[in-house]
């Protein structure tokens, strides 16, 4: 199977523990794995959980090529042993106003290592300075503390509630907006 093209604009990304790279096929039993695990799947509410491994293969598609696009996402692959333990990226990157949201997810096996703090700090660092994003958004369901407590470590600011901002099987959730600013951050 030939590789997809680097992306310029999403490169692959190195931190002490992990790389970051765009997914390939070869990752299709990890996505489906990940994205149907309910640990995980409670709190990506603008989704549901897979049910099928061609819902896998429609994400790896959707990502494959992200050049020229408004979203990416990396897989978080451990440098000890090659394994993907989760994936994070942009999305809604809104060129004029210079702001993306930011995504992440982490399989419950690595939580607590500082494992995606490690990873968003690098994904963080190439929007500010490779992307010249402004302003990064971060949504999260508002009974997602794992989830706030990292973005608050990161530097995030807390704005407010949007309220019933995802409807998921015919029930509404509140979501956080947080956001970190380019000046912040550099600061
Ligand atoms: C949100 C999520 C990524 C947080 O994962 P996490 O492992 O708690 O996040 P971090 O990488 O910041 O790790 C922090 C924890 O690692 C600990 N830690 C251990 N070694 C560490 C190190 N070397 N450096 C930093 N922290 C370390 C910290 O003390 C902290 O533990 P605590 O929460 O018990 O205090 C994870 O819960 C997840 O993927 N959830 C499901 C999907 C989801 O909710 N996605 C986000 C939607 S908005």
């Amino acid at each position: 199977m030939t590789q997809p093209a680097v992306s310029q604009t999403f490169p692959p990304l190195e931190t002490e523990r992990l790389f970051l790279r765009s997914f390939t096929f070869a990752d299709t039993d990890f996505v489906f794995q990940h994205f149907s695990n309910p640990a995980v799947a409670q709190y990506l509410l603008d989704e549901p959980p897979l049910t099928d491994i061609a819902q896998a293969q429609e994400i790896i598609e959707f990502f494959l090529e992200p050049e020229g696009k408004t979203y990416n996402r990396w897989g978080l692959f451990r440098k000890a042993d090659q394994q993907c333990i989760g994936s994070c990226g942009f999305h809604k990157w809104d060129r004029r106003n210079a702001r993306a949201e930011i995504g992440y997810d982490l399989s419950p096996d690595f939580w607590g290592q500082g494992l995606m703090a490690e990873a968003l700090r690098a994904a963080i660092a190439h929007g500010f300075d490779h992307m010249q994003l402004n302003r990064i958004d971060a949504l999260v369901y508002v009974e997602n503390e794992r989830s706030a407590k990292l973005l608050q470590r990161l530097g995030f600011t807390q704005e407010g509630v949007l309220r019933d901002y995802f409807c998921l099987d015919g029930k509404y959730y509140d979501h956080f907006l947080f956001s970190l600013l380019q000046r912040e951050w550099k600061a």
